[in-house]
């Protein structure tokens, strides 16, 4: 129950009308003994500065920041860990008193997910499909966490060689990446990961790829969360696929950020974790 000893935690975005974020951490709240409220701010490019003024003057606790603010965020902290310097973009804050710390839980909530899902995942060819945003930090957060080949594909060809690049510029011992220009050499791959918005609410019948293109025995990850089921992951299991879905890496990087703000252990995190994870299957049957 909110009294006078609950912190404040929140979301930073435009828009983030959408986001599970609240639901995610309000039901650790809830679940848990750690006093905490968690909302979401839709806050203005031109209000951010204030935005950022009022939670440190109001005491937050926690932030995630979101799109379009992660990498602007960086110039309010007071420092940002290396991670998610070297990705360029933050999406966790820890206010610890004064000192707002910068990090990064997205990428490392994904690695942890295929870590879960895919046996010897760094000896996997990954398929990313996409070169935006997402991408960059996924792609970045994969590689330095071992994993050595992978493909790139994009619509517009320019934006995944432009990745191509900066990714080659992390000097990433022992990588391996290629562009992946034509769907005839996506079978060369057994872990698919689409980070496009391909599929999302409220273009639900789109899908980023043909799923008769992969490898039949290709694990299918969409990190699309709305709807639950995406087309492409709808397809994929139907052709027997072993699929990942986009809600799992939401509520790990979630996790990673309470991890941090409350310190939680790793048993009360597999605890929420299979909490989160069926009530969300349950809520969106
Ligand atoms: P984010 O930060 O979420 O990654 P972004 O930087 O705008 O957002 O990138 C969106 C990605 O989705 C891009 O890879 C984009 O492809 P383009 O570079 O060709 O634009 C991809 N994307 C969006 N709509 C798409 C569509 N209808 N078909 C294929 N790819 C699409």
């Amino acid at each position: 129950m909110i009294d006078s000893t609950t912190k404040l935690y929140g979301l930073l975005g435009n828009p983030v009308s959408g986001s599970r974020s609240p639901w995610i951490h309000n039901r650790v709240f809830e679940t848990s003994r750690i006093q905490g409220a968690y909302l979401a701010f839709d806050v203005a490019e031109e209000n951010l500065s204030q935005a950022v003024s009022g939670l440190r003057a109001l005491g937050a606790r926690g932030l995630n920041i979101t799109i379009p603010y992660k990498t602007e965020i960086m110039a309010y902290l007071d420092s940002v860990d290396p991670e998610a310097a070297a990705l360029g973009a933050v999406n966790t804050i820890f206010c610890d008193g004064d000192h707002w710390r910068g990090f990064n839980t997205d990428g490392p909530g994904l690695l942890a997910v295929l870590k879960r899902h895919v046996e010897n995942l760094e000896d996997c060819r990954i398929l990313v499909l996409g070169a935006g945003g997402a991408a960059k930090g996924i792609c970045g957060t994969l590689l330095r966490g071992g994993i050595r080949h992978m493909g790139i594909w994009n619509r517009s060809p320019e934006k995944a060689r432009q990745l191509l690049r900066t990714l080659q510029e992390m000097q990433i011992e022992g990588s391996d990446i290629m562009m992946v220009e034509s769907e005839k050499r996506f079978d060369e791959f057994n872990l698919v990961i689409n980070t496009t918005s391909v599929g999302m609410e409220p273009r639900t019948e789109e899908t980023p790829v043909r799923i008769s293109a992969l490898h039949p025995k290709a694990v299918v990850c969409d990190i699309v969360y709305k709807p639950h089921k995406t087309r492409l992951i709808k397809d994929a299991q139907n052709e027997g696929h072993q699929v990942i879905h986009g809600i799992e890496m939401l509520i790990e990087q979630a996790l990673l950020a309470q991890k941090l703000w409350n310190r939680l252990d790793e048993d009360s995190i597999l605890q929420y974790r299979n909490i989160l994870i069926n009530e969300f299957e349950e809520l969106h049957k």
